[in-house]
């Protein structure tokens, strides 16, 4: 089987600079020779290019302009990967990647299930955002919920239903995000329910919800999701995560349930990190969703 990488260094979903260097760290972390040594065909696509122009506020949505521009772009690579049917790994970048991944990947997958992983459930809107930060969307946008200039990137709207999407690792949810999980009957597993039943049971209910009714599932990885002891490398940091290794349990649940049809990382910003520890983190852990194991 391929794997087609494609990377975003795209760092204007949010204020903080650095998160743009998020795929050169995990192509230094070794990313390319990990998945090749797993006997996978992999297809280097490179980065896409991001302007950075001086920031902007438009409609309450920083960098709205220039996040529509990436994603269109994105949106459009990833359509190339998928009339490949090859499985598309995308390095971000800010969280607002998200928006033109799923965009391309749900061009050919009308039933996408998604996996977030992460300790912040990205449901904002630019009504309910505290920040304006279009990387607190991308969910919201992907449910068809937002802006409509980026709730329309790659033509699908809505592109994910409800019930096609699990949270897992939620720790810092805000008013109207709590609001839209409720009104919208989204499954969310938060830190509560980890610590509570463990996080096998947490991924054998995950599977079980999307066995047989979905046709692929995106895993949207956000490393903030990763307790910041193990992954301090991230612009938006919340105590208290899941640990490096219930991670990598999860992972390699999903890459035995031969669920998981693509997936992106992202948040990864090496300027806030300890010796690139968390681009290794996540190439770790991108083995074990392709199933590499211990023996
Ligand atoms: N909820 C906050 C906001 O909307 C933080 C979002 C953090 N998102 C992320 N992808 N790290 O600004
Ligand atoms: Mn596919
Ligand atoms: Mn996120
Ligand atoms: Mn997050």
């Amino acid at each position: 089987q391929k794997v087609s990488v494609i990377g975003v260094p795209m760092d204007l979903g949010q204020k903080r600079r650095g998160v743009d260097m998020g795929p050169s760290a995990m192509r230094y972390a070794g990313l390319i020779e990990e998945i090749q040594s797993l006997d996978f065909e992999v297809e280097d696509y490179g980065d896409i290019y991001i302007n950075r122009p001086g920031s902007s506020k438009e409609d309450g949505l920083r960098n709205l302009e220039e996040v529509i521009k990436a994603s269109e772009e994105l949106c459009r690579k990833v359509c190339e990967i998928e009339a490949e049917q090859s499985f598309p790994l995308i390095l971000g970048g800010d969280h607002s990647i998200s928006i033109g991944s799923i965009a391309g990947i749900s061009q050919r997958h009308h039933n996408l299930g998604v996996i977030w992983y992460d300790a912040h459930p990205d449901l904002n809107t630019e009504e309910t955002s505290p920040s304006g930060n279009i990387h607190g969307m991308p969910l919201a946008v992907n449910l068809g919920i937002g802006h409509s200039r980026l709730t329309e990137i790659g033509g699908i709207v809505p592109k994910v239903k409800p019930e096609n999407i699990v949270i897992i690792g939620a720790r810092s949810i805000d008013e109207g995000e709590r609001e839209l999980i409720k009104e919208q009957g989204i499954k969310v597993f938060t830190m509560h329910e980890i610590d509570r039943i463990g996080m096998t049971k947490v991924i054998e209910e995950t599977i079980e919800h999307f066995a047989g009714r979905t046709d692929g599932v995106h895993l949207s990885f956000d490393l903030d999701g990763i307790d910041p002891l193990d992954a301090p490398g991230v612009g938006t940091p919340v105590l208290g995560g899941i640990s490096y290794r219930e991670s990598h349990l999860a992972l390699e649940m999903l890459a035995e349930s031969q669920l998981i049809t693509s997936a992106e990382f992202v948040e990864i910003n090496p300027i806030l990190d300890n010796k690139n520890q968390t681009a290794d983190v996540a190439v770790a852990l991108v083995s074990s969703l392709l199933g590499k194991k211990l023996l």
